[in-house]
């Protein structure tokens, strides 16, 4: 009771000095520490307007401040603001412990990182709060580098996360910031900041799995495609067609990561109505590998959409490789020579143009999802729009390119010299995902099981008989 009511009043003494804090007419803002940070920070303030003074250990000698700023010692600096920046490193903290009677009711904003996660027990912010319980702390600022403050609000870092506990120290940081020109995104209570703090730790978390699935299936595929290709013909024909790595493996491999990749897009979506069918229920939560795999889809499908964007680059080439005008010379000489003509094929004309032309349509569509996914164009379509695009083009964009390789490989997949060393080419391989997925769909369509589906979906659910005479024989 006694230590609420102290809370209370602390938060109602400081109310006056915090909120004034952030008015560039009163009183300047403080930063501990004239290093990387604490400079670009007080080089933004300034140009906000802040009046800047800086707490150092050594005030007469800290290097080239911002023109306009003073530097002190940090009890002068502290006595002479109400929100303070501490722009030190935590393993520093331990002299703001003896400033603690300056810094009674003063806004701290911890602004600290750290090098690898969970080295300490507790968040930086919170040690702070510990070391200086008479002072509101808030986390804010840290997911910004030096650069970015110094530069101000750019497109990749118009964000500034921040926690606390009082909501008062909480404002007064948010409109400091909203004057630099961020955006502030409230994280609630001081105990979200071991969160803020692991942000910038982060390295692309959400594309570790795609990324390793798309560099796997590259190297399977490609050594796949070594001994299919380019072993067999030295060792059963004595040739030596290696320099074929270069542009035409790389335009097999890429294609057919490419679809694997998009199909993979998919299967999480089947798998889930599936499963929802069988648990008739969609309140059951969905296991741990399906959520992950289902929250990293968007990556998995800007993946395939880029190795399907160097495949159409590696088409456009075929035309002017050496080896293919080398080919087509020597094929016209020979048929000059013989004096021969070929027919017109008009079966391999509706072939070609058929997979060239649901290649076209694949690969426009699968731009138009890439493109859908932009933040500044998703944000402009409803719900539905979305949906819309994503889930039933998506499945158009799956089906076209399936059906463009199938198209490709026409009557092969019935010769039997196509079955090199009794393996299958690797692009019959990659069409087994993706046709498990289109048949999977096509069931999904069956009136019975959508039926249930959109109805599942939509909140209903399966009473088990047999629990339900349990129930009943037990009450
Ligand atoms: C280039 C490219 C970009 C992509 N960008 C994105 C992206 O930005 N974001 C993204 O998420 N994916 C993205 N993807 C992946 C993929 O397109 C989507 O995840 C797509 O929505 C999957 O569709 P789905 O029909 O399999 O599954 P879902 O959309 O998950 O759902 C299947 C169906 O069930 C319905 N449904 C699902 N859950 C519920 C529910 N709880 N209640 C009622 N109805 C429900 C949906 O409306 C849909 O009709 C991208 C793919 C590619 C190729
Ligand atoms: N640099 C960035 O881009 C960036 C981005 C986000 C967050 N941060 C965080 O901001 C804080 C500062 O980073 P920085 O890059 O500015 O570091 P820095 O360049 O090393 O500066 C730290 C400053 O702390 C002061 N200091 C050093 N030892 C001290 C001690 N023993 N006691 C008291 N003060 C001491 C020094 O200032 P005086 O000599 O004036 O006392 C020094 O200039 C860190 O917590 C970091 O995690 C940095
Ligand atoms: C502009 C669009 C496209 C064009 C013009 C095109 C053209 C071609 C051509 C010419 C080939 C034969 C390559 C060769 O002989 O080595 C081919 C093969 C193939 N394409 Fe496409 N394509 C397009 C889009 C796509 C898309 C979007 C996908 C889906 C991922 C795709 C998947 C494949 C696959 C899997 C193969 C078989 C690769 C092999 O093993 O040879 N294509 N395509």
């Amino acid at each position: 009771m006694t230590s609420m009511s102290e809370e209370v009043k602390l938060e109602c003494v400081s109310l006056s000095p915090v909120s004034m804090a952030t008015d560039p007419e009163q009183g300047p803002l403080c930063i501990f520490g004239t290093g990387d940070l604490g400079r670009s920070l007080g080089q933004r303030l300034l140009q906000a307007g802040y009046k800047v003074v800086y707490g150092s250990r050594r005030p007469h000698s800290c290097g080239p401040l911002p023109a306009g700023t003073q530097a002190m010692s940090h009890e002068a600096a502290a006595k002479s603001a109400n929100l303070v920046f501490i722009c030190v490193h935590r393993e520093h903290y331990d002299f703001l412990e003896r400033l603690a009677p300056q810094l009674v009711g003063k806004v701290l904003v911890d602004v600290s990182n750290n090098l690898k996660k969970n080295i300490y027990p507790e968040a930086n912010a919170e040690f702070l709060q510990r070391l200086v319980p008479g002072a509101h702390v808030v986390k804010a600022f840290n997911t910004l580098s030096a650069w970015a403050l110094q530069n101000g609000p750019s497109d990749a870092n118009r964000q500034v996360y921040l926690c606390g506990n009082s909501v008062v120290a909480k404002q007064a940081v948010e409109e400091t910031a909203t004057k630099l020109g961020f955006t502030v995104l409230d994280r609630g209570s001081l105990s979200a900041a071991r969160e803020l703090e692991d942000f910038p730790l982060q390295l692309f978390p959400e594309w570790r799995l795609p990324i390793r699935l798309a560099v796997g299936l590259t190297a399977a595929f490609f050594f796949y495609l070594v001994i299919r290709d380019i072993i067999f013909s030295y060792v059963e024909q004595g040739k030596d067609i290696s320099f074929r790595i270069m542009v035409s493996l790389a335009n097999k491999v890429f294609p057919i990561v490419s679809l694997i990749l998009l199909s993979l897009c998919y299967l999480p979506g089947v798998i889930a109505a599936f499963l929802q069918l069988y648990r008739g229920t969609k309140y059951k939560r969905f296991p741990d590998w399906l959520d992950r795999w289902m929250l990293c889809r968007k990556q998995l499908g800007l993946l395939a959409l880029a190795l399907a964007s160097l495949h159409v680059l590696y088409t456009l080439i075929i035309p002017i490789r050496y080896y293919v005008r080398f080919r087509i010379a020597a094929h016209t000489i020979s048929q000059i020579k013989e004096n021969k003509t070929s027919e017109f094929d008009t079966t391999m004309a509706w072939r070609t143009d058929s997979y060239y032309s649901m290649g076209i349509l694949g690969y426009g569509l699968y731009v138009l999802l890439g493109l859908s996914s932009l933040p500044s164009v998703s944000n402009s379509l409803s719900w539905r729009e979305f949906s819309f695009i994503q889930s039933k083009l998506g499945y158009l964009t799956l089906f076209f390119c399936t059906f463009h390789t199938y198209l490709y490989g026409w009557d092969k997949f019935l010769r039997l010299s196509a079955y090199k060393w009794y393996t299958p080419p690797a692009y019959m391989l990659s069409l087994v995902v993706p046709s498990v997925v289109l048949v999977l769909r096509l069931l999904l369509f069956l009136p019975c099981m959508d039926r249930s589906l959109i109805r599942i979906r939509q909140g209903w659910e399966r009473t088990d008989p047999e629990n339900d005479t349990k129930k009943s024989l037990l009450t």
